[in-house]
């Protein structure tokens, strides 16, 4: 009897992995992220397969238990083929074109109230019971909004490559999110990732199944462009895939719509940016002058800038991205500067004019690292930046880790734990005297 359920349940999983499209819900590849203010607006985006019909939402305060007080709304649509006839690789190793058309669903929900957790439900019109709105059987997905004011927490991870062939990478990614949360002894108020999220951003199966894991269905997710996000197997680039697999706020500048895009959370700014659009000196100035001009027109209390490649390489502690963006950190009195890509952790104290102050101006950078226990990279002697870099850390090839940011009124603290709990560095980020409250 044992043995006959255990080959069920490796049918049941074979068939996951082999198909996770048609295997899962009607809808799937569901994400929420944060709007322009997070306190007041979410976008969701989900895939529904072609020939479904009109896509809606059910959603309510978490707190009506009835969903008496339920609230549907209309997606709209939009085929998309971004992904569809890619040479990528399934589960067994076997390489394939991939068959992936489908709809995407997007919805910006706007008028929620600010600190607030709420459940919804997506569904297709010709969903498994031919009903017309999201039925009992529909999962129930939740978010919550950021608090206006400057308490707030959250998660931050990056660099897990998610690959069918390797599923052990997605399992102690969402471990590692786990245990971090064991650590916070609460749930976050949100998900930050610095990219990298899968191997090939263009393999489409790969994202269905992450985001299967139920971090994505509780939690609303922010994160950044990575390389491996926008490459294809063969080498090809695209900020298509990142785009379509997220809703993110369309705030960007032209070419990086829904790629690079800022949102406030709580009283926080945060900067986007997508660093495969910043490679030549032309595409760095057009970024770097959104940024400033964000930033501007932003006012914060803590201004936070993302970006997948590296401030500082982390084997030996030359400078990298660094050296493009210090001046107009400095400039625009950027408090925390988050990257990753380079696999080893990096952490700096304040710094302003290529000197570390005392926490009441300059910069915090931060740079995290992988996650999936396969793609690290060795530390080496430090022969660079002795005098900015505060700490270094990395388990070689075989490393997971990932930090928790908590915010008040008077700083930020950012804590990078290992897959045991250990709490290895942390980081102050003071709040800054003369900006604008
Ligand atoms: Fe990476």
């Amino acid at each position: 009897m044992f043995k006959k359920l255990s080959l069920l349940l490796v049918a049941l999983t074979a068939l996951v992995w082999l198909n996770p499209v048609s295997a899962q819900h009607t809808a799937y590849t569901i994400i929420a992220n944060p709007g322009e203010n997070a306190s007041k607006k979410i976008r969701l985006n989900w895939h529904t397969k072609l020939g479904s019909g009109d896509s809606q939402i059910t959603y309510t305060k978490k707190s009506d238990k009835n969903w008496k007080k339920a609230i549907r709304a209309l997606a709209e649509q939009e085929l998309c083929t971004v992904f569809d006839t890619i040479y990528s690789k399934k589960p067994n190793g076997e390489n394939f074109h991939e068959d992936a058309r489908f709809m995407r669903n997007t919805i910006a929900l706007r008028g929620l109230e600010e600190d607030t957790e709420y459940q919804y439900k997506v569904s297709s019109e010709k969903n498994a019971t031919g009903s017309a709105y999201p039925n009992e059987n529909s999962e129930i997905h939740y978010f919550k909004t950021a608090p206006r004011a400057n308490k707030w927490n959250m998660g931050i991870i990056s660099d897990m490559h998610v690959y069918a062939p390797l599923p052990n990478r997605q399992k102690v990614a969402m471990e590692m999110i786990r245990q971090l949360e064991k650590q916070h002894k609460k749930p976050f108020d949100m998900m930050l990732h610095v990219g990298d999220m899968s191997a090939w951003g263009d393999s489409y199966s790969f994202w269905p199944t992450l985001y299967a894991d139920s971090t994505f269905s509780k939690y609303v997710w922010a994160g950044v462009n990575g390389n491996h996000d926008n490459m294809t197997r063969l080498n090809g680039q695209s900020n298509q895939f990142f785009r379509n697999v997220n809703n993110n706020p369309i705030n960007g500048y032209a070419g990086q719509i829904g790629v690079s895009y800022h949102f406030m959370y709580g009283d926080a700014l945060f900067v986007m940016l997508n660093n495969e659009a910043m490679k030549s000196d032309e595409e760095l100035a057009k970024a770097q002058d959104w940024t400033r001009k964000v930033i501007k027109n932003n006012p914060a209390k803590y201004i936070i800038v993302m970006e997948h490649y590296q401030w500082f390489m982390g084997n030996d502690g030359k400078s990298s991205q660094y050296n493009r963006w210090k001046a107009l950190f400095d400039e625009c009195g950027v408090d925390l500067a988050i990257s990753g890509n380079n696999h080893i952790y990096v952490s700096t104290n304040a710094l302003y004019a290529d000197q570390e102050t005392d926490g009441t101006k300059g910069t915090v950078y931060i740079q995290t690292l992988s996650s999936d226990n396969e793609r690290g990279r060795a530390l080496e002697e430090q022969l660079y930046n002795k005098d900015l870099i505060k700490f270094r850390w990395s388990e070689g090839s075989k490393t997971v880790g990932a930090l928790i940011m908590n915010a008040n009124k008077k700083r930020l603290m950012l804590t990078l734990y290992d897959r045991n709990g250990n709490a290895i560095d942390q980081v102050l980020v003071k709040a800054k005297a003369t900006k604008l409250r």
